[in-house]
């Protein structure tokens, strides 16, 4: 396995920015409340951004109180406009697919929805079709089942659905367009995905009525009023240092403080557990429906795994960083039941293991997944991100660990959910 060639000589303590999921969903509830709403801790990268400022061209007013701070003044939800221009969501799946749903179930609304050259390649009927059955018009300008979409909203119907993928952005479009509309939906999933928009209805004081963990009913009345949003760091963004403080050498732990612990987040700590990494969970306390709390993270020794289909919805953003952790470990790695990955900003098991090949590792590829033995030396590589922020930052660990020279194609996609990540990387 691969032997860390930096040492941690004195214990550091690191933040990373604020949730991803939940600030897309921060915004998307401000548009569904009446009145003024505050956002603390939200995440100023490309794709949360991109999200409030589609909804600023539909009528909310935005203004900053500082840095990942915001003013939100809602009409409304019937009173949001249809915007002028197309609507651009630049990278983000979470910010298309949310918005979908949402503006499909306001009658009177007409928008067209777009991203970049990655966000346009993904697949797009895994809301469309549920969102037709609901009685909305939601059309592939392209007939590709790909953005660009068109909508026009539409009064929807009370709907039931069981979902054949465990995706969270599948079932808050739909409870979304359910929001809208003020109807009710029952939806059933196979694995819990993560439940931040469940969350977020019960805080502003909806209800919902769980049949198993993975079934729920949610009703109207839902009179959505303005309120404050605390938002914690984002899981997926401390994965990176995670695996960074259980990689490195020495003995000293790194701290990463007040991040997001949602259940259904934290499979990337169970996995690193039972992989042998020492991680503790201090501080813990709940802010605005969300657990949250502190992570001492100490270097450890690792070891292959094996991880189960019921893990993968819980660390699905997680893989490409898992895998580099599956270099530092005896045994090597192996990632099944994933093939979701595909349909992420890139194909991640073909960017993953094109960059591993790059770097001299033998991997073996399967639909789902890919698996390596231990490995023993890396080469000098140029890796390609694939326009992918995970790709990018889950090498930039893997050279830093290693002292391995790799150069990039193109770093900036990191900007779309981790700004800062190179300077918190350089400090550690
Ligand atoms: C997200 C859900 C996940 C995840 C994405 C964010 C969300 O996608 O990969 O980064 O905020 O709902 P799927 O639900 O499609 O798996």
């Amino acid at each position: 396995m691969l032997q860390p060639q930096i040492k941690l000589n004195a214990k550091n303590e690191i933040y990373v920015p604020g949730d991803k999921s939940i600030s897309h969903r921060t915004v998307l509830f401000c548009a569904l409340s009446q009145g003024k709403s505050e956002i603390h801790g939200f995440l100023e990268g490309e794709d949360p951004l991109h999200t409030l400022r589609c909804f600023e061209s539909m009528g909310l007013s935005v203004s900053s109180l500082g840095k990942g701070s915001y003013s939100v003044v809602s009409p409304g939800k019937q009173n949001l406009n249809s915007p002028k221009g197309v609507l651009d969501f630049g990278n983000a799946g979470t910010g298309i697919r949310l918005s979908a749903g949402l503006l499909a179930g306001l009658p009177g609304m007409n928008a067209t929805l777009t991203g970049d050259a990655s966000l346009c390649k993904r697949p797009m009927a895994r809301i469309m079709n549920p969102l037709q059955e609901m009685g909305a018009s939601v059309i592939s300008v392209e007939g590709n089942d790909r953005a660009p979409l068109r909508i026009e909203g539409k009064q929807l119907k009370d709907y039931s659905y069981v979902s054949p993928i465990a995706s969270a952005q599948i079932k808050s479009a739909l409870v979304l367009a359910a929001l809208a509309s003020d109807i009710s939906i029952e939806y059933k999933e196979s694995e819990v995905s993560r439940d931040h928009t469940e969350n977020m209805i019960r805080f502003l004081g909806g209800s919902i009525t769980h049949h198993s963990p993975v079934h729920f009913t949610v009703k109207p009345p839902y009179h959505f009023e303005g309120t404050k949003y605390v938002i914690p760091g984002d899981i997926s963004s401390a994965a990176f240092f995670i695996v960074f403080g259980l990689c490195v050498g020495g003995s000293e732990p790194l701290l990463i403080k007040n991040i997001g612990l949602n259940p259904s987040r934290i499979g990337i700590l169970t996995v690193l557990q039972n992989m042998g990494g020492k991680i503790e969970i201090i501080a813990k306390r709940v802010e605005c429906g969300e657990e949250i709390g502190d992570l001492l993270v100490y270097p450890s020794k690792l070891k292959r795994t094996v991880i189960t289909e019921d893990l993968i919805p819980s660390i699905i953003d997680e893989i490409p960083i898992l895998t580099i952790a599956g270099l530092f470990s005896e045994g090597g790695f192996q990632i099944s039941h994933a093939e979701e990955l595909r349909a992420k900003e890139s194909d991640r098991i073909r960017s993953m293991v094109s960059n591993l090949e790059r770097l001299g590792v033998k991997v073996k590829e399967v639909n789902d997944g890919y698996e390596f033995d231990e490995v023993g030396t890396i080469q000098n590589a140029k890796i390609e991100t694939f326009m992918d922020h995970r790709i990018a930052m889950s090498f930039a660990i893997l050279s830093k660990l290693s002292g391995v020279s790799l150069s990039f194609d193109d770093t900036s996609w990191v900007d779309t959910s981790f700004p800062g990540f190179f300077e918190i990387l350089k400090s550690v």
